[in-house]
Formats: structure tokens, C-alpha cells, sequence
């Protein structure tokens, strides 16, 4: 049987990350772990319980007391705010807008990372975020760099609220990724950059099966 190895998938706003990682997470039978999730759970918290996005010290103590649980079930993996489910809710406008202001904070990602890893401990999985591969499981024997142009990831992300019958603006988009994008790049704990040692792939106009088979290959070399 191979050996149980650990996959970083990191990369910015609608790259393909969490749909490549669910596919290969399948494949190899692993778990999937959706880091930006739980970014974005304790954002929604802090804006439910008007806790300042950029008060650091009242987002760490929010955070030592918040319970952030993601559990696979049968469709699809859902996300558990001091045991609410909360998956819809962590994916709106105004937590998307907010998550990169709260997740700047090192000693919010101190606590964050410190739990990652525990979920990364046994290996069998596969992870998406930013800091993956450079902070949370710098080991990790698979680092994979996703990238797209903006233009594609904001016109990926328009196709993906209409399909599921949200309003949306191309536009409006492009501007939210871009911004989003800056802030994570440019923050001084753990940026989004990739990792020395990270394969990167241009997804722009390749589909999600190719670029999950892109990732099952760097999978097998290894386990030969
Ligand atoms: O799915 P999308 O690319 O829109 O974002 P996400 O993966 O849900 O992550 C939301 C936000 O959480 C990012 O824009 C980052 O600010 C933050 N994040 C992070 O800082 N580190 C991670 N490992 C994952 C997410
Ligand atoms: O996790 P991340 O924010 O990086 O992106 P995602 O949520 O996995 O992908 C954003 C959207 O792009 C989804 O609707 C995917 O189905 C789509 N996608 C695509 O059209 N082609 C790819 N090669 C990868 C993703």
C-alpha cells in the first residue's frame, strides 16, 4: 500500500484550489481540509458579535473561545461554528470582504496554524489555503502553486454564483479578488507566496480534471 503523504495546495482567490483538492482528496481516499474556511468562520463570528476586524487582541481572545469543526459528510464537507453549521453563511459578501483583514493578524494565524497542523499531524490529506506549504506543513511531500489571471478567476467566480442562483457582478468581482489578493500577498505573517519547493500551475485554461491530474502525477512519482 503507499504511504500516506501529505498534499499543500495554496494559491489566491478562485485558482481552482478547493475543487482540485476535493477531487484528489477522493481519489486517494484522504481528507480534504479547507484552511480558508475556518479563516472565514471566525471572521463571520467577529462580525456577528461586532468584535473590531482590526483589534487584534480582542480577535485572538475571540478566537481561544470559538470551536471551528469541518466535517465530511455524505454531500460534501460542511463547516461547524461552536457547532452551528455555518458553510452557507461563511461564503457572503461581507465575510468575504472582511476574512483578509482578520486572517493579517499573526496571533490570530498563530492560534489557526497551531490547530492546522494538529488536523495535518496524521497525514492523508490534502490541504487548501495560502500558507500551506510554506507555514502550516512546510514538510509536505506534494506543494502545489495554483495560479490563474485575474480575468479568468473573477469570470470563474461570476459562472459559479449564477450557477447556483446568487446575484452577481464581473466587475465588482475582479475588484473583490484583486484587493483580497493584495492584502494576502503583502501581509507580514506568512503571505501568500509560494513555496520554494512548490510545483506551480498556470490553471487559465486548463479544466479541473486536467489540473487535478496534474497533481495525482507529482502524487505517483512520489510513491514510486
Ligand atoms: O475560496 P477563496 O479563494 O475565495 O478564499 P478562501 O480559501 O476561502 O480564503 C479566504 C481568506 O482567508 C483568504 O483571502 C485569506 O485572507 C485567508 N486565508 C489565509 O490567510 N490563509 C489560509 N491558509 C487560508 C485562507
Ligand atoms: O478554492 P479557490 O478559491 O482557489 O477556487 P475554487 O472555489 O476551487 O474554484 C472557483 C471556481 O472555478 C469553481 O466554480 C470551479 O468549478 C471553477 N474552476 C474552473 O472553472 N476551472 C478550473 N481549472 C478550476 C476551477
Amino acid at each position: 500500500m503507499n504511504k500516506k503523504i501529505a498534499i499543500a495546495i495554496d494559491g489566491p482567490a478562485a485558482a481552482g484550489k478547493s475543487t482540485v483538492a476535493k477531487i484528489v482528496a477522493a481519489k486517494l481516499s484522504y481528507i480534504y481540509i479547507d484552511t480558508g474556511a475556518m479563516y472565514r468562520a471566525i471572521t463571520l463570528k467577529a462580525l456577528e458579535k461586532l468584535v473590531d476586524v482590526h483589534d487584534e487582541s480582542a480577535l485572538e481572545e475571540l478566537l481561544k473561545s470559538t470551536d471551528i469543526q469541518l466535517i465530511q459528510k455524505a454531500d460534501g464537507q460542511r463547516v461547524y461554528l461552536d457547532e452551528h453549521d455555518v458553510t452557507m453563511d461563511i461564503r457572503s459578501k461581507e465575510v468575504t470582504n472582511n476574512v483578509s483583514y482578520v486572517s493579517q493578524h499573526p496571533k490570530v494565524r498563530g492560534e489557526m496554524v497551531a490547530r492546522q497542523q494538529k488536523l495535518a499531524e496524521r497525514r492523508g490529506v490534502v490541504m487548501d489555503g495560502r500558507d500551506i506549504g510554506t507555514k502550516v506543513i512546510p514538510d509536505a511531500e506534494v506543494k502545489i502553486f495554483l495560479v490563474a489571471s485575474v480575468k479568468e478567476r473573477a469570470k470563474r467566480r461570476h459562472e459559479e454564483n449564477l450557477s447556483k442562483g446568487f446575484s452577481s457582478d464581473l466587475e465588482e468581482l475582479k475588484k473583490e479578488i484583486e484587493k483580497r489578493d493584495l492584502i494576502d500577498s503583502k501581509r507580514e505573517a506568512s503571505p501568500l507566496v509560494k513555496a520554494e519547493d512548490a510545483i506551480e500551475i498556470d490553471t487559465t485554461s486548463l479544466t479541473i480534471e486536467e489540473v487535478a491530474d496534474c497533481i495525482l502525477r507529482e502524487v505517483n512519482k512520489f510513491n514510486q
